[in-house]
């Protein structure tokens, strides 16, 4: 019986009003004569009744319910309840989240359950993998099915970038039987639900508010899903699980912040944060050693060096100057930076990796949660140990789209961002053979390979990308790209 005590009790207040309501109008009505008394004792009755066994039956149902009438009676709704509003009212366009979109109902629990489950002779895990529908989400629910392990995927879908990628990425899961619900990782009601359906052996998080400029614009987002939204998946993870999963969620690279030391270490001082996205991060890291020293969770928390890669994020450098080369517009890039980017599938193999290696949680149902002894408690740079500057990087873009960038080249603001970025992995490459193979050439041509054909690019454009050479896409295809994405 998942559903929150409170929100089970304000739901029955609420039903049992209704039936009291239809009552009266009953009762004040002509046929209702005093001779129907016994009637009217027998209707109350049956209603008690039914209100008992419906809550019974859809407890999922009542908490659902309960969290959407609480979001909408708030008001001023945060960007949260906007995005979990959304998802509560708008039914997905996709067949398999539609399916599962009746929470609660059998053929959702059937859903679910059939995505999860592992299809390995010996086993294997069952992951759910929250904001699956992202770019390292979308990767890691791909090669765990690949390699059989059961996979349920959690997404709200919001539009910090365009959401119709993340459906398109969402489809592509589908068709790897993976589903992805329409779900905020808020909404305990709904965690609790799936805990109780699944037994969950790991839940990777990946589910956040990323960028480090846009936290400038809407730093409550920022708290809203990687600090508010960390609590809600630790405290489902701790207390509504049996047995309780091992946990692996993503942190930053942008917790160094201000570190000089490089090659940044997991030794080195995290207390600098230079934006708000990395206070978050931070802030975290600290909320995951709680869960750990209370709860006994298993918890491994994974830096990543800005990833980059097919399926990649718009908002990120690398692929909005890719676009912005494409058509023509100017980009621009700030003197000296250097970053440690690092390829998808290098990330993806660091994810399983970690997954593979986490350790139990200790914590029993019977106590609350609580630990019966100490779990394991990791943190793990995923980089690709090699910074390049970011010049050289609009530099084998040019080569690969065949276009010259328009470039402006200006000193840093102080907006957030660090000068440059050097992962030292070696604790990853001990602990679970994490070794980047991927050089930045190569992964860039694989992400232009991809951008050319989401984007459906002029054949033109896709064979000098193709080739590197210096052919130039047509204006029109260029416009129509830009208002395609
Ligand atoms: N890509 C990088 O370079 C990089 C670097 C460091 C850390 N990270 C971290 O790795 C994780 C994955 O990053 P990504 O690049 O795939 O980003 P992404 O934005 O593509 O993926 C995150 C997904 O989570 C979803 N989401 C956000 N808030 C949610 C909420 N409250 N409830 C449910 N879903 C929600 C989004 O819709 C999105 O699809 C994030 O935690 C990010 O902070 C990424
Ligand atoms: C990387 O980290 C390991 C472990 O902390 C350390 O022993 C090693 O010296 C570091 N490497 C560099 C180049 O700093």
């Amino acid at each position: 019986m998942p559903a929150d005590a409170a929100a089970k009790g304000v739901k029955l207040e609420r039903y049992a009003s209704g039936g009291a309501l239809l009552l009266r109008r009953v009762a004040s009505g002509k046929l209702v004569s005093a001779s129907s008394h016994l009637l009217f004792r027998a209707t109350v009755l049956a209603t008690i009744a039914l209100v008992f066994l419906f809550t019974l039956h859809y407890p999922s149902l009542l908490s659902r319910s309960f969290s959407l009438s609480s979001s909408s009676s708030s008001s001023s709704p945060t960007p949260l309840q906007h995005a979990s509003h959304r998802s509560l009212l708008m039914s997905s366009s996709t067949p398999a989240a539609s399916a599962a979109s009746v929470y609660g109902s059998e053929k959702w629990q059937k859903e679910i359950k059939k995505s999860a489950k592992p299809r390995k002779a010996d086993g294997g895990m069952s992951v759910l993998v929250t904001g699956a529908a992202g770019f390292v989400g979308t990767h890691c629910a791909l090669a765990l099915r690949a390699r059989g392990d059961g996979v349920l995927g959690l997404d709200n879908f919001n539009s910090y970038y365009d959401p119709s990628l993340k459906r398109a990425r969402q489809g592509v899961l589908a068709a790897r039987g993976v589903v992805v619900l329409d779900a905020d990782i808020n909404d305990a009601p709904l965690l609790a639900a799936l805990f109780e359906a699944v037994p969950f052996t790991h839940v990777l998080h990946l589910a956040a508010q990323a960028g480090v400029r846009y936290a400038m614009e809407a730093p409550q987002t920022y708290v809203a899903s990687n600090v508010a939204g960390l609590v809600t998946v630790f405290e489902a993870a701790a207390k509504r699980a049996d047995p309780q999963p091992a946990v692996v969620w993503a942190s930053s690279s942008s917790v160094y912040g201000l570190n000089t030391e490089s090659p940044f270490s997991e030794e080195h001082r995290t207390d600098r944060p230079a934006s708000l996205y990395a206070a978050t991060k931070k802030a975290g890291e600290a909320i995951a050693h709680t869960y750990n020293h209370i709860y006994g969770l298993s918890i491994t928390g994974l830096r990543f060096f800005t990833v980059y890669g097919p399926w990649g994020r718009p908002d990120m450098a690398y692929f909005s100057f890719a676009r912005a080369i494409v058509a023509g517009e100017p980009i621009t890039l700030y003197a000296d930076a250097r970053r440690d980017f690092t390829y998808i599938d290098d990330v993806v193999r660091g994810c399983l990796g970690a997954l593979d290696t986490a350790g139990k949680s200790t914590g029993s149902s019977s106590r609350s949660g609580k630990k019966t002894g100490p779990a394991p408690l990791r943190v793990y740079n995923l980089g690709n140990t090699s910074p390049v500057p970011v010049t050289r990087m609009v530099a084998i873009l040019e080569k690969l789209l065949g276009k010259k960038a328009n470039k402006r080249v200006i000193a840093m603001p102080s907006n957030g961002d660090v000068p440059f970025t050097h992962a030292n992995v070696s604790h990853a490459a001990h602990d679970f053979g994490y070794r980047p193979t991927t050089s930045l050439d190569a992964g860039l041509r694989h992400f232009v390979d991809w951008f050319v054909e989401y984007y459906k690019l002029d054949t033109k454009v896709a064979k000098a990308a193709r080739a590197g050479t210096d052919k130039k896409p047509t204006k029109k295809k260029a416009a129509a790209m830009s208002a395609s994405s």
